[in-house]
This record gives structure tokens, sequence and C-alpha cells, in this order.
């Protein structure tokens, strides 16, 4: 079983760069924020909760989130394998997760951290508001903090890892297709290597 984890601050590609892996990798793609935006849309009491830390560009408390991915987990024992995208976001969340896939008698198999610089990050982000709709990427303010949530609370998740020799770095500037073919790479390597 591989799972990875697609890490990195916000409009680094996570997202992008998961559609192209499940389609090529056959991974079941897990992503915080896709699941906590069809909570909003639904209306329901967990999505109402949740608008409010979104809108500000706050991350939402970890039970909600670890509650969401235990769910999710439970639901697909037949997965060859998981994407998170969005999560972990915090070392609760990272020493959570790996308690969950130890139950399954799993683990991560790689962290792949895809590194922007912050410039270019904030030009996405304020770039996809114009269409997306999302309501977190309408103002430069909201995305700056969600940048400086980043900072703060999402990546020592990277040293977490780190510390287990999980991490692996990959530059995540570029044309959507070369990123991809670097993340391949590494993701093959570790095929060759786990399957
Ligand atoms: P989430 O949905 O996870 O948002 P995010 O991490 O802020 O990530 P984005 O979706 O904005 O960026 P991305 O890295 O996926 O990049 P993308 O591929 O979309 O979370 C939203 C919110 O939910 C959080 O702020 C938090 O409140 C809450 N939340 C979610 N998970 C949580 C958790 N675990 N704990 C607590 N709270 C949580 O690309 C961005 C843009 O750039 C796109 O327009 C894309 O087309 C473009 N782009 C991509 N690649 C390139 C490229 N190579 N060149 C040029 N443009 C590119």
């Amino acid at each position: 079983m591989v799972n990875l984890i697609l890490f990195g601050p916000p409009g680094s590609g996570k997202g992008t760069q998961s559609a192209n892996i499940i389609e090529k990798y056959g991974l079941l793609h897990l992503s915080t924020g896709d699941l906590l935006r069809s909570e909003i849309a639904g209306k329901t009491p967990l999505g109402l909760e949740a608008q409010k830390f979104i809108d500000q560009g706050l991350l939402v408390p970890d039970e909600v989130v670890i509650g969401m991915i235990s769910t999710k987990l439970d639901a697909n024992p037949e997965a060859r394998g998981f994407i998170f995208d969005g999560f972990p976001r915090t070392t609760v969340q990272a020493e959570a997760l790996d308690k969950l896939l130890a139950l399954k008698k799993t683990s991560i198999s790689v962290v792949l951290s895809l590194e922007v610089p912050e410039d270019e990050l904030v030009r996405r982000l304020l770039d996809r508001g114009l269409t997306s709709g999302r309501s977190d990427d309408a103002s430069e303010d909201v995305v700056k903090k969600r940048i400086v949530e980043y900072h703060n609370k999402t990546a020592p998740v990277a040293d977490h890892y780190a510390k287990f020799g999980k991490l692996k770095k990959v530059k995540g500037e570029g044309t959507i297709e070369h990123i991809f073919e670097l993340l391949s790479k590494e993701i093959e390597e570790l095929m060759g290597v786990r399957v």
C-alpha cells in the first residue's frame, strides 16, 4: 500500500497535482478542503461551523478534520493507497493520522512537499479568486492569513515526517506538466521499492 501526503502552502498546487496523481496511479484522494466545502455546500452543522474559520483564513479545529479523515479511512477498506491533500495540517493531526494508519497496519510512505515562493502563491490564489467563488481566495488579507497559518501551524508537520526520513521536497514552480513529472519520478521510485 502506498500512502502519500501532498504537502505545501495554500496555492502550491496540491489539488491540481492530486488530480493528476489519482488518475495515473489509482490512489484514493482525501482532501479535507474538498470535504469541508462539501459540508458547507450542504449547509450541515459541521459545514456552518467550519465556514466561520475558513472565511477568516484560519484552520478548522483538529478534532473536526481528524473525525472526517477517520470516517473516510473506515469507509474505504479496499483502497490500494491514499493521497492526503491538505491533511495533516498540524502536528496533532499528523500524530492522529499515524495512529489511524497504524491501526490499519500501514503508514505514510512519503511526504511530497511542493516548494513555491510566497509572491507566486498570493498571485495564484488571487487569480483563482476572480473565477472560483472560493470565499477564502477573495481578499489579499485572507490569503496572507492562510499563509501565516501555514507557517505557524502546518510547516512543523514537515519536520515531524523529516525525522523519519519521509520528507521529499519538490520544486513547485514551472508548468503543471513538468511538476507532475517530478512528482511521478518520486512516486515510481517508491512504488518500485514497495509494490
Ligand atoms: P484547502 O482546500 O486545503 O486549501 P489550501 O491548502 O489553502 O490549498 P488550495 O486549494 O488553496 O491550494 P492548493 O495547494 O491545492 O493549490 P491548487 O492546486 O488549488 O483548505 C481550505 C481551508 O479549509 C483552510 O484554509 C482551512 O480553513 C480549512 N482546512 C482544510 N483542511 C484542513 C485541515 N486539515 N485542518 C484544519 N483546517 C483545514 O492551485 C492553486 C491555483 O494555482 C489554481 O488556480 C491552479 O490552477 C494554479 N496552479 C497550480 N499549479 C500551478 C502552476 N504550476 N503554475 C501556475 N498556476 C498553478
